[in-house]
């Protein structure tokens, strides 16, 4: 059967032990992995903007000895003519190994993933999920913190738009005794149905509208995230917004020293660029992460095995 990856849920705890365990070899054994995907493509389908996402799987599979193909806009592919996205990936799987997907619609690399005869990767699909930036995510916090019992962690910003928010919570949902803090202006708050599924868990939760001293007292983790001006359905809303948090050097100052901060990235105003030197701002560490969970990933799902 082709494995896919839609959601982090796709891969059991003792699976994503193993990816994180291959990324974290990878990152220390580098030449081990150079040629184990000679002759292979991925194929990188964007129809949404994208840096690091479209970036680090390229240089994944360059990195892995593979090759990479592909677009990076819906405007320079055939959708503009018309055609579906599940007989645009039935196409594409004649002609790569391995597929990344990032579309603006939410479901979109599932439909297309139906339709595929390689496996197919959600690289972002509209609000809802995002599970490489998780993957990201996860061996970010590992390497850094060590574990994921016990943790726990502030999300801060868009919680209702900000997917890679929903996959974390999703992913991080399964491990013992972590907790939330969910920072938004109460009209972006988290979806109802990821509240009933953290519900379902157990999991302890608390929706706070102010990011400051007392809100960030018990954090491991500060998960910053930007505003999703693409999903916004009116300009006016995002402005009034979009600056609605801004973490600087006088909140970091109040901040706990254990506290790392992360963020997908791209930022916008939600972190000041004075926070950067800081030793706790870990987010330009947790892009270079990326490089490695991916490579990890493209092994895995084309099941390969070093020689
Ligand atoms: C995120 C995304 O695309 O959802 N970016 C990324 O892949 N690192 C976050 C965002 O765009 O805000």
């Amino acid at each position: 059967m082709i494995k896919h990856l839609m959601s982090p849920l796709d891969f059991s705890v003792e699976e994503l032990d193993r990816l994180l365990d291959l990324a974290g070899d990878i990152e220390r054994n580098p030449a081990k992995y150079a040629h184990i995907c000679d002759g292979k493509k991925l194929a990188t389908l964007f129809f949404e903007p994208s840096t690091r996402t479209r970036l680090s799987f390229e240089a994944a599979m360059l990195n892995l000895g593979g090759s990479v193909l592909g677009f990076h806009s819906g405007d320079s592919s055939s959708t503009k003519k018309g055609e579906s996205v599940g007989d645009t990936m039935r196409v594409i799987s004649c002609y790569a190994d391995i597929a990344a997907i990032r579309h603006p619609k939410e479901g979109a690399p599932l439909v297309a993933s139906m339709r595929s005869l390689i496996p197919v990767i959600n690289a972002g699909d509209g609000g809802h999920q995002h599970p490489t930036q998780t993957l990201t995510d996860l061996l970010t916090i590992r390497s850094l913190k060590g574990r994921f019992n016990g943790l726990t962690i502030g999300l801060c910003g868009d919680l209702k738009f900000g997917r890679t928010v929903h996959s974390l919570i999703d992913a991080l949902s399964r491990y013992h005794d972590v907790r939330f803090v969910l920072i938004s202006p109460e009209e972006l708050q988290v979806p109802g149905y990821v509240k009933e599924s953290m519900k379902a868990k157990n999991i302890p939760f608390e929706e706070v509208v102010r990011l400051d001293e007392t809100t960030m007292k018990d954090l491991d983790i500060l998960y910053m995230t930007r505003v999703q001006k693409e999903r916004f359905f009116n300009e006016e809303d995002y402005i009034r917004m979009k600056d609605f948090y801004i973490l600087d050097k006088a909140k970091m100052e109040v901040a706990p020293d254990k506290m790392l901060v992360l963020h997908p990235l791209p930022r916008v105003n939600e972190i000041s660029v004075e926070v950067d030197d800081d030793p706790r701002a870990a987010y330009f560490k947790q892009a270079q992460y990326g490089v490695y969970v991916r490579m990890a990933l493209i092994i895995t799902l084309l099941g390969l095995e070093v020689a």
